[in-house]
Formats: C-alpha cells, sequence, structure tokens
C-alpha cells in the first residue's frame, strides 16, 4: 500500500513515516521543511507547498494522512489569517485533490483542542463543539471540510488528538509533558500555570498506532475519533513529571503552582476509537519521561530555536516579508 504523508516532515511525521515503512507500506512525504528534515533516506521527501498539489501529484497512493498546517496555538495568535488557510482552508483543498486522483482514504489530524472549555464530563465526538480561539476554529474548519467528501469510494478518518508528547526525531519541547521534562532536568523545576485544567495527553507512540489503525480499518469506516493515552489534571501531570525524574536522577524537583486561567480544559472520551479502530494506548505520562530521558543527550542545547515553533514560524514570517 503507497501512503502519502503531507506536512510528514514534522514532529509526529518524522517518527510515523518510519514506522509506516517497517509495516511495510511505502510512504512518501511532500513537505515545505520549516523545521528541516530528520526524515530516513528511505523515505521520498517532496520539498513543496501543499497548496500546489495538482490531482498528478496524488495519483497512485492508497491513502493520504495530513498532518501539515500551523500546528499550536502561539503560531496561529502570531497569524490568524495564515492560520484560518492553512489549518481551515488546505485540509479541503488536499482532500478534494486526493479524491479526484482516486486516493481511498484521507486521514486528517485534528485536534481535541475544538472542545475549547468544555468542563463538566469526558467529551465524546457527539458533543457539540464550542471554541473560540483561533487555532481550534481552525482545526474544526479544517475536519468539517475533509468530513463532508466522505462518499462510499473516499472514507475520511479524523483523528482528534490530544497533546501529543515524547521523542521524535524532529524535537518540540513546546508540548506540556516535554516542556516539564526539560525544565525539571535543566533548572530543577516545573512551573504549572493552572493545576487543575484538564488535558488528554497523548505519548507519540500511541500516536503512531492510532494511525495504523486508522490506516487498517475496514473501508466503511469513516468519522471522528477521539485519541489519547489518558486525561489527567495539569497539576496531576506535573506530579507525575516530578516523580519520575527525580527517580531517574535521583535530584529533588520543585513543583512552582501558579493560578492563571487558561482558555482550554477539556477531557475526552476515547470509547469510539477503541470500539471502532480497535485503538488501545499503550503508554503512560511515566513512559513519555522514561522515552525522553532515554534521548536526553541527543537534544544538546535544549532552548535551541528549532525546538520551538512559534520561534521558526516568527523567521519564516520575517524572512518572508523582505
Ligand atoms: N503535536 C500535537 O500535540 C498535536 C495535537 C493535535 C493535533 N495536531 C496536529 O497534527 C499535525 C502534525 O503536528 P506536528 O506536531 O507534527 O506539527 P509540526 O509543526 O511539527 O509539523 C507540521 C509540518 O507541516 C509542514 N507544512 C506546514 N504547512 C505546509 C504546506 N502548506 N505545505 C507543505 N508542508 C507544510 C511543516 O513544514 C512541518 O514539517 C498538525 O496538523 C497539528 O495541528 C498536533
Amino acid at each position: 500500500m503507497k501512503i502519502l504523508i503531507a506536512g510528514g516532515a514534522g514532529y509526529i511525521g518524522s517518527l510515523l513515516a518510519p514506522a509506516l515503512l517497517d509495516h511495510g507500506y511505502q510512504v512518501d512525504v511532500i513537505d515545505l521543511l520549516w523545521f528541516g528534515n530528520h526524515l530516513p533516506p528511505s523515505v521520498r521527501v517532496i520539498k513543496k507547498d501543499l497548496f500546489t498539489c495538482h490531482e498528478i501529484d496524488l495519483k497512485g497512493y492508497d491513502h493520504v494522512i495530513f498532518l501539515a498546517g500551523l500546528s499550536n496555538d502561539p503560531m496561529a495568535e502570531y497569524n490568524p489569517a495564515k492560520n484560518f488557510i492553512d489549518n481551515g482552508a488546505l485540509p479541503s483543498f488536499l482532500a478534494y485533490r486526493a479524491k479526484n486522483a482516486g486516493v481511498k482514504r484521507f486521514i486528517y489530524a485534528s485536534s481535541c483542542s475544538v472542545y475549547g472549555h468544555a468542563l463538566d464530563h469526558f467529551y465524546t465526538e457527539n458533543d457539540p463543539v464550542i471554541c473560540d480561539y483561533p487555532y481550534g476554529i481552525s482545526k474544526l474548519q479544517g475536519e468539517k471540510g475533509v468530513l463532508q467528501m466522505t462518499r462510499k469510494d473516499f472514507s475520511v478518518i479524523a483523528l482528534r488528538q490530544g497533546t501529543v508528547c515524547g521523542h521524535s526525531p524532529r524535537m518540540r519541547m513546546d508540548l506540556i509533558i516535554n516542556t516539564m521534562f526539560k525544565t525539571a532536568m535543566t533548572q530543577g523545576k516545573i512551573i504549572v500555570n493552572n493545576a487543575s485544567i484538564w488535558r488528554p495527553i497523548y505519548d507519540i507512540r500511541d500516536a503512531i498506532i492510532a494511525y495504523l489503525r486508522a490506516i487498517q480499518a475496514d473501508e466503511s469506516v469513516n468519522g471522528i475519533f477521539n485519541v489519547c493515552s489518558g486525561n489527567f489534571t495539569v497539576g496531576a501531570a506535573a506530579n507525575t513529571v516530578r516523580e519520575e525524574v527525580e527517580q531517574l536522577t535521583g535530584k529533588k524537583i520543585e513543583l512552582e503552582i501558579k493560578k492563571i486561567e487558561d482558555f482550554r480544559n477539556y477531557k475526552v472520551s476515547i470509547d469510539k476509537a477503541k470500539a471502532a479502530l480497535g485503538f488501545e494506548p499503550r503508554f503512560t505520562i511515566k513512559d513519555i519521561v522514561k522515552d525522553l530521558y532515554l534521548h536526553r543527550n541527543e537534544y544538546g542545547d535544549c532552548e535551541k530555536d528549532e525546538f520551538y515553533n512559534i520561534r521558526v514560524f516568527k523567521k519564516l514570517e520575517a524572512d518572508q516579508s523582505k
């Protein structure tokens, strides 16, 4: 089976592409390489803006996985116009091209951030979604655009992902557990802006499993699926990171709790992904910390700009306006 990963040179794609190769799939990547290329040479990488793709570029692929666009709130807030174009319109544009090229399945990297401020229960895919911030709104737009193209011969699966964390060859230090790990290791401290808010946390290795399940699912499977490794308050997550880093290093880690309001607060049910995709998360926050610790010597300076999407994005934007 031949798979195209759009935006596959980013944080998730850099682990997903080699994993798919290991499972016997043929994998190509189209990416603008904002964060460089950390993929193995066995992955064919085409440096190209997805907006310039024609039907011919998508011919011959069985599945397309969409991992492109602006991938966090700071990027979306820095350039909301580009955010609404790249996250809102680009997925539909590519799904339209893919469908016309005869691709059988389009898998869209959605986000649980579409749930906004949803306190009272574990949100399911049937619950109404209301969010007021550019990233969440645009991910929902992207999701709606691609899902309405679902047909008998064109399956669309949207994976509403929790915050992905853990090690990738294209590393990000701007993701909740990765940031906590970094400050614990480098400053002996974890700063929590608001201990009581809920977040679905997602080990990147569980994310790989979910993409595999989506690829392997019967062609009749379509729709939205919440996916994460577990739901935690940020305070509980920080405590676990602290305990694990203390255990691994033998050093005492300080916890600083602030009281800063957050516009995101949600916990989600993954029952539908379990039942329909056979997705079973395998990893915990402790596993994420162990994984990061295992790779600690590869990171060098954890404050490198390339580890922070917003810093790279600001530079790209500045270069383009010259
Ligand atoms: N990382 C998370 O915690 C998380 C959580 C939920 C959803 N998501 C979604 O998953 C996807 C992947 O996340 P990530 O962390 O790997 O992101 P990332 O920022 O590391 O990678 C995105 C990649 O897309 C490429 N790209 C962007 N626009 C492009 C275009 N027009 N043409 C070609 N390439 C383009 C970039 O060069 C980059 O390599 C994103 O859509 C994000 O919104 C991520």
